[in-house]
This record gives structure tokens, sequence and C-alpha cells, in this order.
């Protein structure tokens, strides 16, 4: 007999941005961060997981490929959930016995893989997800986060819909640790990304890595994380509490910045924007110099490579949609082609 269960998880993209650990092992983070969950109709990961007596080995496949499914990220997710189904099962002997089961996991992303697209925080999400439904587990989505986050920090934002915030914690054990739903996507329905695409190339230094050097080197991430993300995180809460757009975007655009110059301020420097991602910067500039009330109707951000996300709300779709895909379907050199998509946040 073969069990299986399968499930969607959307990509999350961070207004507050997650960058730096205090511990590497259990990606336990130095600051908060907030992010949107985008449609997962649109930037997703579908995951099936399924275990058998019949299987004899472990697999686990991303668009057809076979990976490595001994490394100690996943290996941290899948004895954790296997740790909680062992439980169930000791409490209740008519459950069937999965645990022991050899497990096959298949993930099919519908975007490209380590493009700054965070790609592995919905392929994260969605395999811990999978399995814990296919182990019928009881935990709730802030619990699943903590499991989440041990595969990649910012999967465990994207266990929930909507506007999400991952809380530092303070506890050594990263009990503490998990995401927490600010509002749901139905609070400020409005809200759309577009995603600008300027290479879906692999970036050249990971986010593992990267954040990792930013902590080892630079001075400007201590005052980042001491004196800017705490009110961030606050300011940006209440913006989304209060559907408060020039707030939101005021605080995002700062954020991506303040994120961007810690990288530029590592030895050596870490270098994730490029011509075109400022050319996006520029043209979302003139796009909120050009607002009536002079007040921002759009607003950019960056992880760690080039591609832009864009944030604006439904109203403002042809003064800022329009007009980015106007620029990039004609002058704008660089980007691949028109691939922004347009896609509605929440799930
Ligand atoms: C710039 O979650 O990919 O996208 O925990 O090492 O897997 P690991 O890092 P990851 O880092 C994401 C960094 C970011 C900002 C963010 O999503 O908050």
């Amino acid at each position: 007999e073969i069990y299986r269960s399968s499930t969607f998880a959307p990509v999350n993209i961070a207004v507050i941005k997650y960058w730096g650990k205090r511990d590497t092992k259990l990606n336990l983070p130095t600051n908060s961060s907030l992010s949107v969950t985008l449609s997962q109709d649109d930037l997703r990961t579908h995951t099936t997981a399924s275990c058998s007596d019949s299987f004899t080995s472990e697999t686990l496949t991303l668009n057809d490929a076979p990976q490595d499914i001994s490394g100690a990220r996943t290996q941290a997710c899948l004895r954790e959930l296997r740790q909680l189904r062992q439980t169930l099962e000791e409490n209740d002997s008519s459950l069937p016995k999965l645990s022991p089961m050899k497990l096959k996991i298949v993930s099919q992303n519908n975007f490209p893989a380590a493009a700054g697209l965070a790609s592995s925080a919905a392929g994260f999400a969605a395999l811990v997800r999978s399995i814990a439904d296919l182990y019928a587990l009881p935990s709730t989505p802030t619990e699943l986060s903590r499991i989440a986050r041990q595969g990649s920090g910012s999967a465990c934002r994207s266990l929930f819909g909507g506007y999400v915030a991952w809380n530092q914690g303070t506890q050594l054990d990263g009990s503490d640790s998990v995401a927490y739903s600010v509002a749901e996507q139905a609070h400020w329905p409005e809200m759309r990304a577009l995603i600008l695409v300027a290479s879906a190339e692999k970036k050249d230094v990971s986010s593992t890595s990267g954040m990792q050097a930013t902590v080892a080197t630079s001075t400007l991430f201590q005052h980042r994380v001491e004196n800017v993300v705490p009110g961030r995180m606050e300011g940006m809460e209440k913006a989304i509490k209060e559907r408060d757009f020039p707030a939101f975007a005021d605080l995002t655009m700062k954020d991506s910045n303040n994120f961007h110059a810690t990288c530029l301020d590592t030895s050596p420097s870490i270098l994730y924007l490029n011509d075109t991602s400022r050319a996006a910067i520029r043209i979302c500039t003139a796009i909120n110099s050009s607002a009536e009330d002079g007040k921002p109707i759009c607003a950019y951000t960056f992880d760690a490579g080039p591609n832009a996300v864009v944030y604006y709300l439904a109203s403002h779709t042809d003064a800022v949609a329009g007009v980015f895909k106007g620029i990039l379907g004609s002058e704008l050199e660089g980007w691949e082609g028109v691939k922004g998509r347009d896609v509605k946040a929440g799930s």
C-alpha cells in the first residue's frame, strides 16, 4: 500500500528582510522579519509526499531532477516530522505505522530555482506540510513553521498566507523562533506584486553563505540589527493593520536598501543588485515622484539577487504595472523579456 499527500506552498517576499543567523544549524535569525505570501496560482512549489513499505530508499526530486535528501537541513525536517508521527502511533495503536517507512518526495516549481525568487522558502514549506498531511499531524501552521525554518529560514513564513511575521525568538532551542499571521490576505486584498525577472540564473553568493559573511564582517549590520529593524517591524505591522500603503511602501524600500547596504559593507562586498535592478529602482522612484499627492504608490524590494518585486495597490495597476510593462517591453535592456508577472498577494 502507498500512502500519499500533496500540497502547494507559495513563495513569500520579505518587506522586512531576514539576513543573519545567531545559530546556523537551527537557522535562528539575528532579527525578526515580515513578508507577504504571494498567490499560490503563481510562484509556488507543488509537492507530493508518499511512503510505503515497498519503498527501498528515501528520495527527493525537484523538477524531475534527483536531489540530495541526505543534507542536514532536509534531514532535520524529516526527523522532526517522523518523531511527531511516531508519538501519534505510540498513543494510538490503530494507526498505520508510517514513521518507519521510506519517503518519496516529488516537488515541482513553476519558477527558476535559486534566482533570488525565494525558491527554498516555498520548497521547504511544501515539503514540511506535505509530510505533515501524510502523517495526519495535528500541528498548527506555527508549529510547522518551527520545523520548516530548519530547512530554510524564510520557509517558516510560507506556511501562512497574507502578511506574515517571523519572530526571531530568544530561546536557544529555537522553540519561539516561529512565524505568525499579521493579517490575512483578505484584510488587504488590493495588494499586488509585480515580479520582474532580471536574471533567472543561479545567484553567485547564496543567502546562506552571504548572510554569514555579513554577520562576520559588516559593522553596518550591527547597527541594522540593533537600531533599525526593531522599530521597522513595529511600523510595518501597524502599516499593514491600518492598510497604510505609503507607510508600507516607505518601510519596504528603506529596508531593502538597508539590507543591500549591509551586503555592500560585507568584506569582500556582496553585490546582488545589477544595472537592471538599479533601473527598476529609478523607474519606481519616478513613478512615486509623479504621484498626485506626493505619496508613494509603488515599492520595490530585492532579495539575494537582481530580480525586483514591486508592490502596489490594484487601483494603481495602470500607473505602476502598466508603466513597468511598457518600459520593459520596449526600451529597457537587460531584462529577460517581459517576465514580470502580476500576482495577487495572499493565498
Ligand atoms: C534575502 O531563507 O534563503 O530572501 O535560512 O540560509 O536558507 P537560509 O536563508 P534564506 O534567506 C532569505 C534571505 C532573503 C530575505 C528574506 O527572505 O527575509
